[in-house]
């Protein structure tokens, strides 16, 4: 199983992704996760992660508690589309499960110096605060890293927070610029492709249907999800980002996408977070992203449901 970290701000879509990899070891081993702020501040998201963790009945992984903010900016938050928790819908408790000790950008450091170089994979699932501050304190874990799968930007489907910007980028488009630099190989799940994995009606119903508690929770998860996507755009449903990073890594035949170079833009008020693609190879700038444009969804949703099933 390849070896990840979930660095992440849940998030309902975050949810479902951490369950998703739960229920995948034989594709994923899930060492840790660390959280940063961004969907709601990080004292919400870091025991949001642990809520989920123990809804599948995993505490057994550890949770930290990662960046406050983001490295020059003051936190912008999207409690319009999660709910004021963070993780609207299914009735929240209090996680028994503590944080585990120290902070979650010395986690992503230790954790990259203990392995060999080249077997840990990050997952990012919201903005890049904490990967970017692990490769601004510890530049040596730069090139041992082997992947960054991320959800973040867009092409086509340019911004959900602005006009340009799509929120994870947006949030600290300073890490996102460190991390785009860093030469470390990233496939983005931008909303080109997460705008296309809607959690429909029936998609939700047939998870509901599992008749589990994890069932349940993701179920009602998503029935707050949606409302948003689905009162102001009319959409069919909610747009499951974070789980396409997770089951990226579990069937990447269900994606397809092109190699080029983006850059992020860190001045302009007017496109700020903008994840420039050359999507059309209109520059001479080498690509340093797997730019996903594409996905099967209703194979997405069959593996998702199949696997939380497990839980
Ligand atoms: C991203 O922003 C967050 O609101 C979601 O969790 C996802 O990571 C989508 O733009
Ligand atoms: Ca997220």
């Amino acid at each position: 199983a390849r070896k990840i970290i979930i660095d992440t701000d849940p998030g309902q879509d975050d949810a479902v992704a951490i369950l998703l990899a739960l229920a995948s070891p034989e594709e994923v081993e899930l060492l840790g996760i660390t959280c940063v702020a961004g969907n709601v501040p990080l004292s919400l998201t870091s025991k949001n992660a642990r809520i989920v963790c123990e809804a599948a009945g995993r505490t057994d992984v550890p949770v930290y508690a990662g960046s406050k903010a983001p490295l020059a900016r003051p936190l912008i938050t999207a409690e319009h589309v999660h709910g004021q928790t963070g993780l609207d819908g299914p009735q929240l408790w209090e996680p028994e499960m503590p944080l585990a000790e120290g902070c979650g950008v010395d986690f992503i450091i230790e954790t990259l110096l203990s392995h060999e170089p080249g077997t840990v994979t990050l997952c990012t699932l919201g903005p890049l605060t904490n990967v970017a501050a692990a490769f601004g304190r510890a530049p040596a874990v730069i090139e041992r890293v082997q992947e960054i799968v991320m959800m973040g930007g867009a092409y086509f489907e340019v911004g959900n927070i602005t006009p340009a910007a799509e929120f994870n980028i947006y949030v600290d488009p300073e890490a996102a610029e460190t991390v785009f630099r860093s030469g470390v190989p990233v496939t983005v799940m931008p909303l080109d492709v997460t705008h296309k994995v809607l959690a429909t009606k029936p998609r939700v119903e047939a998870i509901r249907a599992l008749g589990t508690r994890v069932g349940h929770f993701t179920a009602e998860m998503l029935d707050f999800f949606e409302r948003f996507d689905v009162e102001k755009y009319g959409s069919d449903g909610g747009p499951l980002h974070d789980p396409c990073v997770i089951a990226w890594l579990l069937r990447p035949e269900l994606f397809s996408g092109r190699h080029v170079n983006v850059e992020i833009e860190t001045k302009s008020d007017l496109t700020l977070g903008m994840t420039v693609a050359d999507w059309w190879g209109v520059t001479d700038r080498k690509p340093n992203a797997l730019f996903i444009g594409d996905a099967d969804a209703d194979s997405f949703f069959k593996l998702l449901t199949e696997r939380l099933a497990r839980l």
